[in-house]
């Protein structure tokens, strides 16, 4: 019998304030480290959720305390109800956010702005376009680059996230901490992470210490700034002095910030996880079509959740193929 009458409230205190909710499956790039080359088995249609069951799912979230939804993909902008979502969502008392690769991100500046939508996490693993068409498989950079700039003229607040792997973008750090000189974004270094098909080695990630050590030796040591972070943050961060921008880096592998998390993911099919790393996951939609009520669910859930990464504490659990294998793809689970 479950007491506990917060039910976003987890067993090591933890509550979940923050909702992230993927909303397709697929993707308009195809980044080596998200998904598998051949792509992912997709989910028939009728087992994705409507845009009127991801409102219902929503709201039951926000009654109980999520005071931040953002939208995930796959990517997000090639949903074609979006601007139906972001209206719905936005009559919600809520943050709402998008992490996007931005390829078709200025077709959209109007209808983020009206619906409330200010903060934007742009994925871009290398400022260099050939770089950039190997990762993606496809040749998509001067759009991207070019709308970083146009969501900044527009006023919104812009984060972007860089997977680092070793010997293929590590070289590109300080150039990424030289792009914050002029523009006032955040670039984030992801340590590259291990899901279902993507090839993860250790040996292939850029730890935070490794990034720290080539900021050290390209920037005088009193001129790099630690930030304080917000409060469940998932980045550590820093400003050189002087610049505008700033950068940070999420180090999930190396220094997991699982102790601060808030975090809770929908998938596109209606799937609640209790962490990114989650191997189980619990029917929400499922549930809601057979019209009985998702609060046991998402209570049982997140009674459920592993103090870090879904049981895999150590690094060494985290290699093991076996595990992480059990987990989805990151493409359908949104990051
Ligand atoms: P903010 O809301 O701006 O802080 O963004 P965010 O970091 O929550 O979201 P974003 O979609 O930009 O994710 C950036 C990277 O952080 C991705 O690689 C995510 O997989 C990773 N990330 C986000 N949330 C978590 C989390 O709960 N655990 C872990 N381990 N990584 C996460
Ligand atoms: N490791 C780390 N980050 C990843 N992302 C996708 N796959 C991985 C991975 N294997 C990031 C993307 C995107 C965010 C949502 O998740 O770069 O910005
Ligand atoms: Fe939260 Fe899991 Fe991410 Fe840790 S790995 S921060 S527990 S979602």
């Amino acid at each position: 019998m479950i007491k506990n009458t917060n039910i976003l409230q987890d067993t090591h205190g933890r509550n979940h304030a923050y909702l992230r909710i993927s909303l397709i499956e697929r993707c308009n790039l195809r980044c080596t480290y998200c998904m598998p080359a051949n792509g992912v088995p997709l989910s028939p249609k009728s087992h994705l959720m409507t845009y009127e069951e991801i409102y219902n799912i929503a709201k039951t979230f926000v009654k109980h305390g999520v005071t931040k939804i953002r939208l995930t993909g796959g990517e997000p902008l090639i949903r074609k109800d979006l601007p139906v979502i972001l209206k719905k969502l936005a009559t919600l008392p809520v943050e709402l956010s998008i992490t996007s690769n931005a390829v078709i991100i200025d077709k959209f500046i109007e209808v983020l702005k009206a619906n409330k939508v200010n903060k934007i996490n742009v994925s871009l693993d290398s400022l260099n376009a050939s770089k950039f068409t190997h990762i993606t498989r496809r040749n998509e950079f001067k759009k991207v680059y070019n709308n970083i700039d146009l969501l900044v003229k527009e006023g919104f607040e812009v984060k972007i996230n860089a997977v680092l792997i070793k010997d293929f973008n590590d070289n590109e750090i300080i150039d990424f901490i030289r792009f914050t000189k002029t523009r006032p974004v955040a670039v984030r270094f992801i340590e590259f992470m291990p899901f279902d098909g993507n090839k993860w080695d250790k040996s292939k990630m850029v730890s935070y210490a490794k990034v720290m050590e080539y900021v050290y030796k390209s920037f005088n040591k009193a001129t790099v700034l630690r930030l304080k972070d917000a409060p469940n943050d998932t980045s550590k961060n820093y400003k050189i002095e002087g610049y505008k921008g700033s950068f940070a880096i999420i180090s999930s592998v190396t220094n997991p910030f699982c102790d601060s998390c808030n975090r809770l993911r929908l998938t596109a099919n209606g799937q609640l996880k209790n962490c990114l790393f989650s191997a189980s996951e619990s029917d929400l939609l499922t549930t809601l079509r057979s019209g009985n009520s998702i609060e046991p669910v998402i209570q049982k859930a997140i009674q459920a959740k592993f103090k870090i990464r879904g049981g895999m504490d150590t690094l060494d659990k985290l290699e093991e193929p076996k595990l992480h294998r059990k987990n989805r793809s990151m493409i359908t689970i949104g990051g």
